[in-house]
């Protein structure tokens, strides 16, 4: 441990968590969140998050798991890491969790500490939040450090590729003057493999919402050609398997129900409200959002006219996540699909996920169940490919399986609908 360093992370999520457990590594560390059941979680070296283990948390020093109360311990950080929720509010973005902590601990920063802003935010913001009110107490660039340094996580392990260890992750660093960029760095190059400097605070904010929109205009794409191979009567995995094998110019996506979580359905739409504000038209990130809405109709459509046309039908959801391995279920298109399954008439539906309990849909808590066996059910709709699912028993058992995600995109039954 180097002792001369301490470090403070607001946020202790997705996020803020596992880069807790990264930096406590070496510097010592101390974590902040409002969410006090959280907290309580943590002491007792119980994980909410899918990717961290119990057993990881054991070397949590609890002392240094804090609620916004004790806010006050930030004085003793040298650098202070915001790693808080930036949601989408009436299709805007949603900045009060950052401005809110902020001020929270304004009164408590002392001369010589780093800000450094972790969440995804539209470009601009940082300064937006923290410059005016920073410079009323100190002198930015001379006693007071501040930059931007977006978090690239990926929760889960990634559908194509093989996931990379997160220190390994290329980390993009920027400041507000050249010598908040290099206080950024000094620390961030002691726990990362690779540091790409950007010019501006500015540029690196831009990167992370180009990443996002990239691989949303991506997921949109596949997702469109997927509704016209299956017209084609084509499997799309079949043609985007055989499209990767070209070694240059293409990238693979994979197809789905629809997009969810906290970054592709809401970032795309941070540059769509400030390219409106600057009076830019959008073609694009619009069309990719709306694309990725409607793939989630299509798959309900689709479902709605292959069930079989029996009074009473019994049907299993596999995975309320929005991605594969993970426990995280916000904005997750299963549950859209949930929801108006739920409004059929004579049609009863279970849920199995095998990373989540329980699911909440405007503030009414649904269980989900363990289930071993699938001969129960009139139909099984696959809509999350957790790896600890068990794909023979399902395929084995089920009398109509509806596969969103290609799971069995080499079987070719008739109980397996490709969608
Ligand atoms: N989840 C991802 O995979 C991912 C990946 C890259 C970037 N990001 C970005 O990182 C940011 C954080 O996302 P996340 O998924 O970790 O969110 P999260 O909701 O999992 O975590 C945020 C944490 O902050 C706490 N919190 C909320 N308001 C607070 C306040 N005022 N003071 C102290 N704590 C507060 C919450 O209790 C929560 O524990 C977002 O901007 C997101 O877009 C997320």
């Amino acid at each position: 441990m180097n002792s001369k360093k301490k470090i403070g992370i607001i946020g202790l999520g997705y996020v803020g968590l596992p880069l807790y457990l990264l930096i406590s590594k070496k510097y010592e560390t101390f974590g902040f969140d409002l969410n006090e059941e959280k907290i309580d979680l943590l002491k007792k070296n119980k994980s909410y998050i899918s990717d961290i283990s119990n057993n990881e948390l054991k070397r949590l020093k609890k002392q240094n798991i804090l609620s916004m109360d004790k806010i006050k311990s930030i004085s003793k950080c040298d650098y202070i890491i915001f790693c808080l929720p930036t949601p989408l509010k009436n299709n805007a973005p949603d900045m009060t969790f950052i401005i809110s902590a902020f001020n929270r601990m304004f009164k408590h920063l002392k001369q010589n500490q780093t800000i450094i802003l972790e969440s995804t935010v539209f470009t601009g913001a940082t300064s937006e939040i923290f410059v005016k009110k920073l410079n009323k107490k100190f002198k930015i660039g001379r006693n007071f450090y501040l930059g931007y340094s977006p978090e690239r996580i990926d929760p889960g392990k990634d559908a194509i590729n093989q996931k990379l260890e997160y220190k390994n992750i290329t980390k993009l660093v920027s400041g507000y003057s050249e010598k908040c960029k290099t206080k950024i760095i000094d620390l961030y190059k002691s726990i990362f493999s690779n540091i790409y400097p950007c010019k501006s605070i500015e540029v690196a904010e831009t990167a992370k919402i180009f990443e996002n929109i990239f691989r949303a205009v991506n997921i949109a794409v596949v997702n469109e050609m997927k509704m016209i191979t299956n017209k084609l009567k084509l499997n799309i995995h079949d043609v985007v398997d055989a499209a990767a094998s070209k070694p240059f110019g293409f990238r693979k996506f994979v197809p789905g129900p629809g997009v969810g979580g906290h970054c592709i359905p809401v970032d795309p739409i941070f540059m769509s409200w400030l390219a409106k504000r600057k009076k830019q038209e959008t073609k694009f990130i619009n069309l990719s959002t709306v694309i990725n809405h409607n793939v989630t109709s299509w798959t309900l459509k689709k479902i709605n006219q292959t069930l079989p046309k029996k009074r009473k039908l019994k049907c299993l959801l596999l995975g309320i996540a929005y991605k594969k391995d993970i426990n995280d279920y916000r904005e997750s298109p299963s549950l859209k699909i949930f929801e108006k399954l739920k409004l059929k008439k004579n049609f009863s539906i279970e849920v199995c996920d095998t990373y989540i309990k329980s699911f909440k849909i405007k503030n009414k808590i649904y269980a989900t169940r363990k289930v071993n066996n699938f001969k129960k059910y009139d139909c099984v709709i696959l809509l999350t490919d957790h790896s600890n699912f068990n794909y023979k028993k399902i395929l084995n058992e089920s009398k109509l399986i509806f596969d969103t995600r290609g799971v069995f995109k080499n079987e070719r039954k008739n109980k397996i609908i490709h969608l």
